[in-house]
């Protein structure tokens, strides 16, 4: 899972290395941008241990290999208890012959463990004396730290005041959220700054600068309480027995944020397996988590456990980190490419050169939109910290700007929509071009016939562009209109093709207003949330019908999407009346539609629908791995369809409010996760017999 250790030649090379490697942790800890990323860096420093395994007698007084932060930062606060570091496991064997020897320690099989995510931020010790936040105090070299207590008041979850008197410690992680890292570079490229290349190196900057025209804040997560030399006695006694779990339950009494707040909170686990499900299952929400994570804690939860494994000078050996694959590699910005989308979006896309990430090999990443670019000041050429996690699409997180030679290049936007030559609508966040969805049709069109919109069989992107290019259709409804003399006048199609494909158009008339709506392509709506209007409101009348308020009543939609998606339909008023004219269908079956409601003031709006019924009525059901059965056949899209149809709703995450998962075959941590929650589970045959007056 991890990549091998840097080679190592000679002792010019090591030499050579330590220095880097110095430098590399010194920028990592005190703020500056490191030019190795932490895959690059842990290369490194396993390289310089293999050499000095095998010179012992060579090693040099700074070499970072078993000092707490690479023996770069210190200071000059000493610590009451040290401040360590964590020993690295990076996969279940590894984790597996951890406990091995850590019941060698503590003479007995360790049964109680506390996992949590392992944050990617800054340690810091704050010291509370009667309640109140005095001092803030970093790592440094584990035995002193610096004083940041500047920082007080800019980071969320770590209170002024605590909410009883006590006088304590609290440690943990000071680090930005994803939203409080772009606002941080925000501010910062506002005053002249550099952007910072990742959260971490934001948190790092942002707690040590001193005197700065403006502040950003940061958030905190608590994952150690113990005393202080003002501690009473009592109070002192008892923190020293309680149990990791018991002591963040305290820690969050005392209104401290801690892990418990986030998806990915703290737990027990009383075997390995537990532990190893936990690990699988953070590891799987990791892309949707606010903040970035680089591993798992695991803890020995007793005190008595902790205190029989005892702690080395650079970790203690009750505790460990397992490893996730690195998100985040630094590489070159070579190029942006503008592509239209079927909606007419116009959206730049970064070129990359080609790097590694998690074993994919990475060469675009999504830059959002113009503004996103503007204010990440990227330059062609740049060295870009690059982020990529689970299947999500990688992002170009920010420009490395330490690394800049002057070369760079301001990146050109678009005078003209770089498809049709239109002109370009900027008034919006993202750009349009203005001849909307007509702009590139062959996409828009071919998005509609797709398998989970109007699904009309053999009409592919070929045979889309053949037809646009023949000038057969400019628009949706146009294909509803094709005749077989028509279609027969195309290159390499036959009788058959033909009769088919005429057949396949009949029969996409017939198609729930629901895949009608999402063929549409309205910004802002996908499959499911199509799904979801397409039931609330039942007919295209009503939902025409509907101003911003009324839909807000679809649940997922909020004050920002309602009237975009109300602009968006009066925008296609004149395509689905051409539908509706061309004889598709333009209700959804099975649901009621609301009834219209009159309030004091005389104005119209609609009424919320009753519960929907149905076997799986106020169920919510997740379907993970593959199907089997009577639903073997069935996209994902198709399963959701029908368990929307039978009265529940369809969600893609397990969570306490999961009332069903439907495990089909090799499921994976979904199905765990609902084990571990104690989530009802069916197979796809349990299923099918469930919902069998559904299927069609
Ligand atoms: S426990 C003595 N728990 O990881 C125990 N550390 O690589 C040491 N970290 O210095 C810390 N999340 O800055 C602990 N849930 C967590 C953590 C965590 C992040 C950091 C911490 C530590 C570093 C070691």
């Amino acid at each position: 899972m991890t990549t091998p250790a840097a080679v190592i030649v000679d002792a010019a090379g090591y030499a050579q290395a330590v220095e880097d490697a110095v430098k590399a942790s010194a920028a990592y800890y005190t703020g500056g941008t490191s030019v190795l990323d932490d895959d690059s860096y842990d290369r490194l420093v396993r390289g310089i241990a293999a050499w000095e395994a095998d010179h012992p007698d060579q090693v040099l007084p700074e070499s970072p290999s078993g000092k707490v932060a690479g023996g770069a930062v210190e200071g000059d606060v000493p610590h009451t208890v040290a401040m360590l570091s964590l020993d690295n496991v990076f996969s279940a064997e590894e984790f597996t012959a951890w406990t091995v020897s850590l019941a060698r320690r503590t003479g007995h099989e360790v049964t109680r463990f506390s996992v949590e995510p392992k944050l990617d931020g800054l340690a810091i010790a704050a010291r509370y004396v009667d309640g109140r936040l005095t001092r803030l105090i970093t790592r440094g070299d584990g035995t002193a730290g610096e004083d940041v207590s500047h920082a007080i008041g800019t980071i969320e979850g770590l209170p002024a005041e605590l909410t009883e008197p006590v006088t304590v410690e609290v440690r943990g992680e000071v680090l930005m959220t994803t939203a409080q890292f772009e606002h941080a570079n925000e501010v910062r490229t506002a005053h002249d700054g550099q952007p910072f290349a990742n959260p971490r190196g934001a948190s790092a900057g942002t707690l040590r600068a001193k005197e700065r025209a403006y502040t950003v804040p940061m958030t905190f997560f608590g994952y150690g309480l113990l005393p202080l030399a003002g501690t009473e006695a009592g109070l002192a006694k008892r923190l020293g027995e309680l149990a990791h779990s018991e002591l963040m339950d305290r820690t969050a009494e005392l209104g401290v944020n801690t892990t418990a707040t986030t998806p990915v909170p703290g737990i027990t686990a009383d075997t390995v397996e537990e532990v190893l499900t936990r690990v699988q299952e953070i590891g799987a929400l990791r892309a949707g988590l606010p903040f970035g994570i680089d591993g798992i804690v695991i803890k020995a939860d007793l005190a008595a456990d902790q205190r029989a494994a005892g702690s080395g000078s650079r970790a203690p050996r009750w505790a460990i980190a397992y490893k996730l694959p690195a998100v985040e590699k630094i590489t070159r910005l070579l190029e942006v490419e503008w592509n239209v989308g079927r909606t007419g979006i116009i959206a730049p896309r970064a070129v990359l050169e080609p790097v590694e990430i998690d074993g994919a090999t990475i060469t675009y990443a999504t830059l959002h939109n113009p503004g996103d670019i503007t204010r990440r000041d990227l330059r062609l050429g740049d060295h870009v910290m690059v982020h990529r996690a689970g299947d999500v699409i990688p992002r170009v997180e920010a420009p490395v700007a330490h690394l800049r030679t002057g070369d760079e290049q301001p990146i050109v936007f678009p005078e003209v929509c770089p498809r049709c030559g239109s002109g370009i609508d900027t008034s919006e966040l993202r750009w349009r071009c203005e001849q909307g969805r007509n702009c590139h049709l062959v996409a828009a069109l071919s998005y509609a016939a797709g398998r989970d919109q109007l699904d009309i069989e053999g009409l592919g992107h070929t045979r889309v562009v053949q037809l646009v290019e023949a000038g057969l259709v400019a628009d949706l409804a146009d294909l509803f209109a094709l005749t077989r003399d028509q279609l027969l006048g195309l290159e390499r199609m036959g009788e058959t093709s033909t009769d088919n494909l005429l057949a396949a158009i009949v029969t996409a008339k017939g198609q729930p207003l629901s895949r009608v709506l999402c063929a549409l392509g309205v910004r802002g709506t996908g499959r499911s949330m199509s799904r979801r209007i397409a039931r609330y409101f039942a007919t295209m009348d009503n939902i025409r019908a509907a101003d911003a308020e009324s839909m807000q009543r679809v649940e997922g939609i909020g004050t920002e999407k309602a009237p975009s998606i109300v602009a968006e339909l009066v925008e296609l008023a004149p395509l689905i009346d051409k539908l509706a004219a061309a004889g598709v269908n333009m209700t959804e079956p099975g649901a009621t539609p609301p009834a219209p409601v009159t309030d004091e003031a005389g104005a119209e709006g609609v009424e919320v629908p009753d519960a929907a019924d149905g076997p799986l009525a106020g169920m919510t059901v997740v379907v993970t791995g593959a199907m089997t059965g009577p639903l073997e056949k069935l996209s994902r899209n198709q399963m959701n369809e029908l368990i929307e149809r039978a009265g529940g709703r369809s969600s893609s995450s397990v969570s306490k409010k999961t009332t069903l998962v439907v495990a089909g075959d090799n499921a994976g941590s979904k199905r765990a996760k609902a084990e571990t929650l104690g989530i009802r589970l069916a197979t796809p045959d349990e299923f099918a017999i469930l919902i069998a007056d559904h299927l069609d």
